[in-house]
């Protein structure tokens, strides 16, 4: 039933003028044709005919739609209640909209015209649009939109909308209307089948400083609700459930850190059900009332129910009646106080007890409704898991909502054992998050091929009754959002391998771009996303991106740049209209992610120059005080857009984390200052190295073992260095400017530049080293030297030598694969040689996913039976060279880089990975210890934070030709780079670049 209709027409088609809408069927056009019905023609809107029986929310939806034509083409089409016996006063031809089952006018027009409605009828949220002739007395022909319930009718509707020109964020991001005189419907129509998500919801949570701080400005009159103060009323609400129409949502926990949607305006539970929003409550919220504001409001002694169920099973029944005349999905069970575990430990009978106390409530409250057609939900989050994993057992009929682990790996997903569950299963999801081991909530921060990865697992494993997402503020994350709506609305249209597609439709229909730069700005997003997740911008320090090795922090930096400036060349060719949205949506996000990133660098700079007594510290401290300054400016221009509508919605703090919870005001990172009038003790002349802390001439720590009396640096380089080069740093060590050359005593060593001016204002300067291998062919190892001699006015001539070792290795002229450079190969994973399939499943590669390029996954998953023993099961291979082992030793150790996923399929079916080099004995690793259930394992913190899971294995292999296998042992594994050490692996963040490929 999924999107069967759907002739997977996804995205938009790339030629302007046509409609643009994200994942669904297209039906409408601008020009008219012979298989086209107008909607509006010649300047002439047909009418919209409805039924006084039709849903509320419909007859509201119909006002928004018949605005929408009148945005896109300045006409007004006229909205009427007709019946069979007047329907002729809308003249000759009308829009006619009904839900089936509800509105008469629909009925009488099916039964007139015999239009087959059982694709339709009685599936969920289903609809069709096409073109009938005599429909109704008068009418002589009609596009009917009919859907199978209320929001069937609702969602053809703005399904039509989108394709128009109005988008689903034309108010939530400024998203500009796009305008034509004429619009047409196929005469075909549209059609759409029942979601695969039944209920797809967003959660508003975390939401202060930002969203409530903003929503106070804007739908209150400063003081917010009489009990709470909340700002959350029902004129914030109606739009922000346009919204979720528009998108296609239909499920909603509200906002709880302050609010209590049921008692802070008496409208928003009608309202909801009005507009036909399912209204939910969080995990830790049962029978639809907020915890713990309305308890610490309205409850009467402790929120523990062993000890005072007398008091929360009234509450509980208030919450029932309260919510009882309207659509709901009630979540039963209970957490302790403050979204803690429940006092007395793991207590499976009272848990017990309490969801069938809840059941009884609800029975009560529905008198003659069978209780196990009342929609519930029970959240295994966090401890709860654990209950349920020691056995816990609910009624069949609730569903159970699995989670992730607040960092976007889903925990556990249902075996096939709970797959026959009548109540189904959903998953809680995290785009923002507030607890260890660090919040997250102030912008985008997850990679849309990662939520692809994890919700197409909940798909295939049918925790598809419910999907909601913690949408934190809501904005930034307008993107990530719809598309975890629209990826639930139809499963069936994406894949892997056609996401960028998504991006590509969103940014035409948001900015008008022509398909070349939607492409851009997918690469864009790519980047920010890729960026933020590889490190969440809260957990960014001085020291996250190596600043000695790899030129990690240089080229993190070269690709922020790179980012921006294409950024700001597409904003520089957009028109006025489009730039509020522009800035929201791509411009913000890059803009204030690139200046953070820069601030640590520049504070990690600033505090590594001044252990080396390089003056350029103050060159870094100015640096990092500038983009200080230019994070609050940024934030500025957040709220003065469009006359502050947006005011506060950035509000977020997010500089100087110290430990999990946000700092409560944004600080500088810390930095050191040089005195500049003062030389340092060694001289005028400062010099530092690649790959080293350390600084000449002088003692430094790093300068060796001892930290005094240490030799002269020595810089090491081969012809697989990926840089290709190394460099220097020289740099003033005071007041005095200086005059210095860099002189050599080999002819193949290249030194650029070989001389140069350091003053205080231009206080370093970099030199690279590159080698004329040419000359080298045949040498093992040979040393030059380098002088630095440097001439400051009145002071003698000071010099530093450096040892330049130039080791020659080559690999076979026969040989094709990655070569070994600075005692590393480094590979990403798709850039195998060879990809065996075993059953019809073969390592595939998830493009853009993960932290440097992209992941292979065993795909299709296959069923969750399927499993194999290391060695038998899909392989994906990898041909490499090495000159060298650790030590000399005979050995290497080999690092999969995997992404932190969890033991999804079970304690029984951990996440393991098979690794082989040449014919050796195969091993295994089963990365993911099984912890005490309801906890995550130790390492976690650590595999959440850096995004990555490292699983080494040491090898045994003398230098030469070889072929790493890895092999599938468990589905769900994705592999994202493997790093082999052959001695020379330094520190850093991602590890070390890629190789070499020959
Ligand atoms: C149609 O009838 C309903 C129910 O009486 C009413 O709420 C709605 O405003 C009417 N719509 C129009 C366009 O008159």
């Amino acid at each position: 039933m999924l999107g069967r209709w759907v002739s997977l027409s996804v995205g938009l088609l790339a030629f302007s003028g046509s409609a643009l809408a994200i994942g669904q069927a297209t039906c409408v056009s601008f020009s008219q044709s012979s298989s086209t019905f107008p909607i509006v023609s010649n300047g002439v809107a047909t009418p919209i005919l409805l039924s006084e029986d039709e849903w509320g929310g419909v007859q509201r939806a119909a006002g928004d739609f018949a605005m929408d034509i009148h945005r896109v083409t300045g006409v007004m089409p006229s909205l009427l209640n007709v019946t069979q016996s007047n329907s002729s006063l809308a003249g000759t031809q009308a829009i006619i909209v009904g839900t089936l089952g509800q509105s008469s006018l629909i009925g009488e027009v099916v039964n007139n015209t015999g239009l087959n409605v059982s694709s339709v009828e009685g599936h969920w949220e289903a609809f069709m649009t096409r073109e009938v002739s005599n429909p109704l007395p008068g009418i002589s022909s009609a596009y009917v939109m009919i859907g199978a319930d209320k929001r069937g009718t609702i969602y053809a509707m703005y399904d039509h909308s989108e394709q128009i020109g109005v988008s689903p964020w034309y108010w939530w991001a400024d998203v500009p209307v796009k305008t034509n005189s004429e619009i047409y419907a196929a005469s075909s129509g549209c059609a759409h089948g029942s979601p695969t998500v039944q209920y797809r919801g967003i959660f508003l949570n975390d939401e202060a400083p930002a969203l409530t701080d903003w929503a106070m400005v804007r739908f209150t009159n400063g003081t917010g609700a009489p009990l709470t103060g909340s700002p959350f009323n029902h004129y914030f609400y109606t739009s922000l459930f346009e919204l979720m129409l528009r998108m296609k949502a239909n499920y909603l926990w509200p906002a709880m850190w302050a609010s209590a949607f049921g008692v802070d305006d008496l409208l928003n539970q009608p309202l909801a059900n009005w507009y036909g929003i399912v209204m939910g409550t969080s995990h830790e919220e049962p029978i639809m009332r907020s915890i713990p504001v309305e308890w610490d409001l309205f409850g009467i002694g402790p929120w523990d129910y062993s000890t005072n169920k007398e008091h929360i099973y009234p509450f509980w029944v208030e919450g029932a009646e309260r919510g009882a005349p309207y659509e709901n999905m009630f979540t039963v069970g209970m957490r302790g106080d403050g979204d803690e575990p429940l006092s007395g430990g793991q207590d499976i009978q009272l848990l017990e007890q309490i969801i069938s106390d809840q059941r009884t409530i609800l029975s009560d409250t529905f008198p003659g409704v069978n209780v196990t057609t009342i929609p519930q939900m029970w959240c295994l989050y966090k401890e709860v898991l654990g209950y349920y994993e020691d056995g816990m057992t609910v009624p069949d009929d609730i569903a159970l909502l699995w989670t992730d682990d607040n960092y976007g790996n889903i925990e556990r997903l249902p075996l096939v054992s709970e797959r026959t569950r009548t109540g189904g299963a959903g998953v809680y999801y995290h785009y923002d998050y507030v607890g260890s081991p660090r919040n997250y909530k102030w912008i985008v921060s997850s990679q849309l091929a990662k939520t692809y990865e994890q919700m197409s697992l909940a798909t295939a494993r049918n925790a598809t009754r419910i999907w909601i997402v913690n949408v934190g503020d809501l904005k930034p994350y307008e993107m990530e959002t719809e598309f975890f709506i629209t990826y639930g609305w139809d499963t069936s249209l994406w894949n892997y391998d056609n996401l960028d597609s998504f991006v590509t439709a969103w940014a035409q229909r948001e900015f008008s771009l022509s398909s070349e730069d939607a492409t851009t700005v997918a690469g864009i997003i790519a980047n920010v996303t890729r960026f933020n997740s590889n490190c969440k911008p809260e957990l960014l320090n001085a020291t996250t991106f190596s600043l000695t090795n790899y030129r990690e922090a240089q080229n993190m930096l070269a690709m922020w740049e790179a980012t921006n400036a294409s950024a700001t060349a597409i904003q520089a060719k957009l028109p006025e209209s489009v730039l509020p949205a522009y800035f929201q949506l791509v411009y913000h996000p890059v803009q204030v992610s690139y200046t953070l990133a820069n601030m640590w660098i520049a504070a990690g700079m600033n505090n590594l120059r001044a252990s080396q007594a390089f003056l350029s510290a103050n060159y870094y401290a100015d640096l990092v005080e500038n983009l200080f300054e230019q994070d609050w400016n940024l934030e500025v221009e957040y709220d003065s857009q469009l006359d502050g509508k947006w005011a506060h919605m950035m509000s977020q703090t997010h500089t100087l984390y110290v430990y999990w919870q946000e700092p409560y005001s944004n600080a500088m990172p810390p930095v050191s200052w040089q005195q500049p009038y003062k030389q340092a003790l060694a001289g005028a002349m400062r010099l530092a190295i690649e790959d080293s802390e350390g600084a000449w001439p002088g003692d430094n720590q790093y300068d060796c073992a001892a930290g005094y009396s240490c030799p002269n640096p020595t810089v090491t380089i081969d012809p697989y260095v990926p840089e290709g080069n190394r460099y220097f740093i020289v740099g003033a060590g005071g007041p005095a400017p200086f005059n210095w050359t860099a002189t050599t005593n080999v002819s193949w060593l290249i030194l650029s530049p070989s001389s140069g001016y350091v003053t205080p204002n231009a206080p370093e300067q970099y030199v690279y080293a590159s080698v004329d291998w040419t000359q080298l062919e045949n040498t093992t190892s040979v040393t030059a030297f380098v002088n630095f001699n440097a001439t400051a006015a009145n002071q003698p001539m000071m010099s530093q030598q450096v040892y330049f070792t130039a080791n020659y290795t080559a690999a076979p002229s026969n040989f094709t694969g990655f070569v070994e450079g600075d005692g590393t190969v480094s590979m990403e994973a798709i850039h195998a040689a060879r990809n065996t399939s075993v059953d019809g499943i073969t390592w595939t590669e998830l493009p853009g996913y993960g932290r440097t390029l992209s992941a292979v996954t065993p795909w299709p998953r296959g069923g969750d039976e399927l499993n194999f023993t290391v060695g038998t099961g899909p392989s994906i291979e990898y041909d490499f060279y090495t000159f060298n082992t650790i030590g000399d030793g005979g050995n290497i150790s080999v690092t999969a880089y995997v992404s932190p996923s969890l033991n999804s399929l079970g304690p029984d079916r951990p996440l393991a990975i098979g690794m082989q080099v040449d014919s050796d004995e195969p091993q295994v690793s089963y990365y993911v210890p099984n912890a005490t259930p309801g906890s995550l394992p130790d390492a976690w913190n650590q595999w959440a934070s850096e995004n990555i899971i490292t699983v080494p294995m040491n090898f045994t292999a003398d230098p030469g030709a070889h072929t790493l296998t890895v092999w599938m042992i468990e589905p769900t594994v994705v592999l994202q780079k493997i790093v082999i050490d052959t001695g020379g692996v330094l520190p850093s963040y991602l590890g070390p670049p890629e190789s070499i490929r020959v």
